[in-house]
């Protein structure tokens, strides 16, 4: 029989039937398998996929990657050109709206972000609260969330200027809550915003102005970290991003969503793994450790961090061009001996069985922290510095979600494993249990 193309068949062997089901940007629906059961009482078949390994959730403009080639886009301009022409707040506003922006655009939007840079006092009331060694992705997320009591009216988020305001605030604030956090756990008084200076400059003035009218950033260290901001602003739906979208499609406001993604974020197998990549190339210590600890990983007792990703099966190549910064930023602050680790770590890696098999290679993560940590950050800050600029790619996709007329609120399916209905037992006939088992 002639099927029409674009269209999968499908015979149920528990029934002899068959469907024809259509087929569109290589995917089908998972509700049109519904139609596929054994009878009049079955519920209709289901997909089960733990960890979304195979399953789009979306439809998206924003950011496209393949993982095989190794290739990244925003918005259709491939990252290593992104990079080496644009600004951060350029790269931002392309991300958010759809296009570059005209230098008059760029002025405007400069100017709104500036504009909001400022907290609340009592924001900075609130964060004097924290314990001096509080995280600081612990500070940035609780911060965040009160956010939200601080502009009610953000709960409107069907209005589309509502929405572009906060949108405007949570891309000026990040890096004033962030370096907030930062000067909290040292003692040292907090810094305003300065509104003359370049997003990334008035971040690092926030962070390390002493007693100096204005903390003088070197253009090559606030270029690198406009250069990391770019590569980091968004990754189409990684788990941060997928949190942004099932916590927005409550619609709950912008700035709980977005204190949900930064939880997501802060996790070790996903933005908390360049901190964790520092502590692992410390243990390490030495070039001679390094066969040692490849065997521990090989045993499965480790995990080689900043390697692997659930969609890059070749290099990232946010990862190459890190590499690149990496020796800028070394011409103004000396060499961080822990290069010459992970270089060589990723070396020994890369010619190994266990991770060529296994299509292991470095992501975003192995590099960053040591441009990072060679600028003056502590490892714990590593992820805060993802968070600021994935503030931009969360939001987009906030946005996109929104505006998505097939979208509903997040709910997955599950296969119950549980116990069959039971009835009820009384306390005094449960009989006895080892504490353990309960
Ligand atoms: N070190 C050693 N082995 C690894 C690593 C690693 N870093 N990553 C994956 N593997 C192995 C797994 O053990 C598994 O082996 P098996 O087939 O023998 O069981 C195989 O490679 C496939 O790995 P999965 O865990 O199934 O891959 P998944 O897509 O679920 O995980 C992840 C991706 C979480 C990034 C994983 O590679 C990892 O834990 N990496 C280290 C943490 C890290 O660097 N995270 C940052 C990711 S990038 C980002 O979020 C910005």
């Amino acid at each position: 029989m002639q099927q029409e193309p674009d269209t999968l068949t499908v015979t149920d062997n528990r029934t002899n039937l068959t469907y024809t089901i259509p087929v569109s940007n290589g995917t089908i629906r998972a509700i049109d398998l519904r139609q596929i059961k054994t009878g009049p009482d079955d519920f209709g078949l289901m997909t089960y996929d733990p960890a979304f390994m195979n399953t789009a959730s979306c439809r998206s403009a924003i950011t496209y990657l393949d993982g095989d080639r190794g290739i990244l886009r925003y918005r259709g301009y491939p990252i290593e050109q992104l990079a080496d022409n644009c600004t951060f707040l350029e790269v931002a506003y392309l991300i958010i709206n759809g296009e570059l922006p005209t230098e008059e655009e760029l002025n405007t939007w400069t100017c709104q972000i500036q504009r909001h840079t400022m907290v609340h006092e009592n924001v900075k009331k609130f964060m004097e609260g924290f314990h001096h060694d509080a995280h600081p992705m612990g500070m940035l997320m609780t911060t965040v969330a009160a956010l939200s009591t601080f502009y009610p009216n953000a709960r409107n988020i069907a209005d589309p200027t509502i929405r572009r305001q906060q949108i405007i605030r949570l891309i000026g604030k990040m890096p004033t809550i962030a370096a907030y956090s930062y000067r909290h756990r040292l003692g040292l008084p907090y810094v305003y915003p300065d509104p003359d200076l370049s997003y990334t400059q008035n971040y690092m003035n926030m962070l390390w102005r002493r007693i100096e009218p204005r903390y003088s950033a070197s253009p090559v260290l606030s270029r690198a970290l406009e250069v990391l901001f770019i590569l980091h602003a968004d990754h189409e739906q990684n788990c941060s991003t997928s949190t942004m979208r099932a916590v927005g499609s409550s619609h709950a406001d912008p700035y709980a969503t977005t204190a949900a993604a930064i939880a997501a974020l802060s996790g070790p197998l996903h933005g908390g793994a360049n901190e964790e990549v520092l502590r692992m190339l410390a243990e390490i210590k030495t070039k001679e450790n390094i066969p040692g600890f490849i065997e521990q990983v090989k045993a499965g007792n480790r995990k080689l961090m900043g390697f692997g990703h659930r969609v890059y099966k070749n290099y990232d190549p946010r990862a190459r061009i890190i590499k690149q910064v990496a020796d800028e930023v070394f011409e103004v602050t000396g060499r961080n001996p822990k290069i010459d680790i992970a270089i060589e770590l990723e070396k020994i890696a890369l010619s190994d069985e266990y991770f060529i098999k296994r299509k292991l290679y470095p992501n975003v993560d192995f590099y960053s922290g040591i441009i990072y940590q060679a600028m003056g950050f502590t490892p714990d800050e590593f992820t805060v510095l993802f968070g600021i600029p994935r503030t931009v790619g969360w939001l987009a996709q906030w946005q996109e979600m929104l505006g998505d007329s097939e979208q509903k609120i997040a709910r997955p399916r599950q296969v119950y494993t549980g116990v069959e209905q039971r009835d009820f037992i009384p306390m005094r006939e449960r009989g006895v249990r080892e504490l353990a088992e309960v």
